[in-house]
């Protein structure tokens, strides 16, 4: 384990994700943390992130002095290489020389830490405060305008640091220097690949559930995916699947679960066919919120009604069932202030609304795994292409996507327009390039237009195409205007009622990226 101590910067989760892109697992802690809690970790490193503050503010975030007597290869990095710095004798200023965004670092010397930079590097840099003097027995590698030194190391003991933010795209040779230090100088060795992950967490898996019985549910999405997967690995047919189908999902979503899953999986699989309850709760209604609320209590009830069955059958053959299996990530961990990352199962009753006799324990297989590691497990796992790199789909699915209220015609007018952006883009080839592309039906609009010799009064779709790193903030996807075309006309003329096709051009903020 490489620890990443967490100054409160926003760049702890970005270091913690580069340590495992070089296959060296890294769990995230905060920087209140007492040593002693650190070593019983039993680190192979350390690294202290950037932070906000001046090492020279009153309330600034220090680093406890002992964490240096315990022998651990630590790397700083920013505040967190002022902070070592300081801690170890050497000198931090505030020279008047702030350097924000692109910088150039010269090379005086390569040591280990920087081999390969060659002269110089284009780096990433945020800092006020500057190292002016290097602590006794370090070596100084680098230098910008504005820092005396921008890098230094001192191997003997295990430690290095630099100014810059290597972690950030933006900062060349950023992963080679990383890994010159978690591989030369604190010797790690590359050993987090998805087989150990699978591996690990499917002896964890066992060790925990034993032969009980285990339910969970399956949304369709990437995760829940994944975590049944891997507890179907661990358990076998002690774990039962369910899948609420609630009529809102996409064209052919439901067959991938129920069919293509099925087969790559070998999971006994409850559907759930819900689709008329659902449709029928939701008629009449067109407030987002509203919808959102019956959505969420429909789905509830029914997943307790199938758990219940289930529990009920497995009493009837002498079988308990104790676990559920729930998707969480590891930055929901981060988050939430958990951080105990390395404990991926949790007890916990009386979760997702669900009643109080019926308690399980949860099996949280995942909540060590950033996302681009759950689909490398899928992928792994062998599940289908198509499961394993979904966009994200809100849960209410298809029904906030519906402006107006919900019924079996819209639905299908909205499914085939979907489709067919779907099927373009993937053609296009640039499935991977839009994070997630909303297609939206304005089903309370109605626009006039002319097609063949008459007029019509039809709906317009909106296409919502975004690119965005976690959906906090997003920005609208350029896609060619070719494709675009090719989506346009392809809904107009093959979906009855829809005779427009709009582009939505806005960011979030100020819109969001679904329409309700
Ligand atoms: P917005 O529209 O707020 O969406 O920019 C941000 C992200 O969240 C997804 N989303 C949802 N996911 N239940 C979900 O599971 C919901 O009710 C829900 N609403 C929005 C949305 O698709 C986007 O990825």
């Amino acid at each position: 384990t490489v620890l990443v101590v967490d100054f409160g910067a926003q760049y702890a989760q970005l270091i913690a994700r580069r340590v495992r892109e070089a296959r060296v697992y890294s769990e995230i802690v905060p920087h209140t943390m007492p040593v002693e809690q650190m070593l019983a970790r039993n680190p192979k490193a350390i690294i202290l992130s950037g932070g906000p503050a001046s090492v020279y503010a009153d309330d600034a975030p220090s680093v406890d002095p002992r964490l240096f007597e315990t022998g651990v290869a630590t790397f700083g990095i920013c505040y967190g290489f002022q902070a070592m710095a300081a801690a170890l004798g050497g000198q931090v200023a505030r020279t008047g020389m702030s350097e924000y965004g692109r910088t150039y670092v010269e090379v005086d010397r390569p040591g280990t830490l920087l081999q390969g930079v060659d002269s110089g590097a284009t780096v990433w840099m945020s800092h006020g405060d500057s190292v002016t003097r290097a602590p006794g027995g370090f070596d100084v590698l680098a230098a910008t305008d504005g820092t005396p030194v921008a890098a230094f190391e001192d191997p003997e003991h295990g430690y290095a640091g630099v100014q810059w933010h290597p972690e950030v795209l933006h900062t060349e040779h950023g992963q080679a220097v990383l890994e010159r230090f978690l591989y030369d100088i604190a010797g790690a060795r590359p050993t987090w690949t998805m087989v150990n992950i699978v591996e690990e967490t499917v002896e964890k898996i066992r060790a925990v559930a034993g032969d009980k019985q285990v339910i969970c549910g399956l949304s369709g999405g990437v995760d829940s995916a994944v975590a049944a997967a891997l507890v179907q690995r661990a358990v076998g047919d002690k774990l039962t699947c369910v899948f609420v189908d609630h009529g809102l999902m996409r064209e052919g979503e439901a067959e991938q679960v129920e069919r293509d899953y099925v087969a790559a999986t070998g999971v006994d699989l409850h559907v759930v066919d819900a689709v008329e309850q659902f449709v029928s709760e939701l008629k009449g209604v067109s407030d987002p919120e509203e919808k959102r609320k019956i959505i969420g209590r429909e789905f509830i009830r029914v997943f307790e009604h199938a758990a219940r069955d289930i529990v009920a059958k497995a009493g009837a053959e002498g079988d308990t069932v104790e676990f559920l299996v729930q998707g969480t990530l590891y930055p929901d961990v981060v988050e939430s202030g958990g951080g105990e990352g390395a404990a991926n199962i949790k007890s916990h009753h009386n979760v997702g609304g669900l009643p109080e006799d019926l308690q399980f324990t949860l099996i949280e297989p995942l909540r060590t795994l950033f996302k681009d590691e759950v689909r490398a497990v899928g992928e792994q796992l062998g599940l289908p292409a198509e499961i394993v790199w979904r966009q994200p789909f809100p849960g209410p699915g298809l029904a906030i996507r519906i402006i107006g209220s919900v019924d079996h015609a819209r639905l299908e007018v909205l499914r085939r327009a979907d489709a067919i952006a779907r099927a373009e883009l993937t053609a296009a080839g640039l499935d991977r390039d839009v994070w997630q592309f909303p297609v939206v039906l304005l089903a309370d609009v109605h626009s006039v237009g002319v097609q063949g010799d008459g007029r019509t009064y039809g709906h317009p779709i909106v296409l919502r195409p975004v690119s965005s790193e976690d959906a906090m903030t997003a920005d609208w996807s350029r896609l060619p205007y070719e494709l675009i075309e090719r989506i346009s006309t392809r809904i107009t003329n093959e979906v009855g009622e829809v005779n427009r096709v709009v582009l939505d051009v806005t960011s979030k903020p100020p819109g969001t990226i679904e329409w309700e």
